[in-house]
């Protein structure tokens, strides 16, 4: 199965030209392209392989709840996967462990493939066994009571990020990144009753990013910051194609 790698244009470019001409760029079959809302339609129109992604969605699928974007709106309009729990959510919206699991079970419930991320920020503690910790009590909270919604093949994905990865230049250890992989699918496994993929989020480009994809439990790449370059995401493509 190819790695996986996500596109996370966060909150942007600035303009939808701009949006579609990354778009265009980047438009390979094993990428995820995540834009802003507002121009999911652009990235839609310039991609025949890459698939859409979004960066966040409501639990209700619909009624008076100005500002919120419903699964199935995201679904009928084309998105296949959805983040879920970015920290940068986490901590600027004060996103918790509540509705995170809403979010997860309202976009599974639709079809849409659900990227939840999870990872410590640096203030836990910053042993291999305090991350363990930190990211048991996200699975555990986030994947509460969801079984049922997981129908056959899994549409769920955890993106680990530690938290002082994220656009920091700090990328984390292959070898922590592994083992923390490792961890997250015996975890997951346990339950939801199946495996998930793991990607590694924080920090990665092109130069790094063969540490994690050469990973046996690595399963893909998040790529924030560097997803804004194309000539970035174009090389971190090729290193997937000739993993083969
Ligand atoms: P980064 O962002 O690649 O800029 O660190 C990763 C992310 O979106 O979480």
């Amino acid at each position: 199965m190819k790695k996986l790698i996500v596109a996370n244009f966060k909150m942007n470019p600035g303009t939808e030209r701009q949006a579609g001409s990354i778009a265009r760029r980047i438009d390979f079959e094993n990428i995820v392209i995540a834009p802003p809302f507002p121009f999911l339609g652009v990235v839609r129109e310039n991609t025949n392989k890459a698939s859409l992604g979004a960066q966040d969605v409501f639990w209700e699928s619909k009624g008076a709840y100005t500002g919120e974007v419903s699964p199935s709106q995201l679904k009928n309009f084309g998105v296949k996967y959805v983040i879920i729990g970015h920290s940068e959510r986490r901590k600027h919206l004060e996103e918790n462990e509540g509705v995170i699991n809403k979010k997860i079970k309202a976009a599974l419930g639709v079809g849409l493939k659900v990227i939840l991320c999870v990872g410590e920020p640096e203030e836990k503690g910053t042993s291999l066994d305090d991350a363990k910790r930190y990211v048991k009590k996200q699975l555990e909270n986030g994947l509460s009571d969801i079984e049922s919604s997981v129908s056959g093949r899994c549409s769920l994905i955890v993106a680990y990020e530690p938290v002082w990865a994220i656009g920091t230049g700090k990328n984390n250890t292959p070898e922590r990144t592994e083992v923390m992989a490792i961890f997250i699918k015996e975890k997951a496994e346990k339950l939801l009753g199946k495996t998930v993929k793991v990607l590694y989020g924080g920090s990665v480009n092109s130069d790094n990013a063969i540490l994690y994809l050469d990973g046996k439990n690595i399963d893909g790449v998040l790529v924030g910051g560097s997803s804004l370059k194309p000539n970035e995401m174009i090389k971190i493509a090729r290193l997937v194609d000739d993993l083969g």
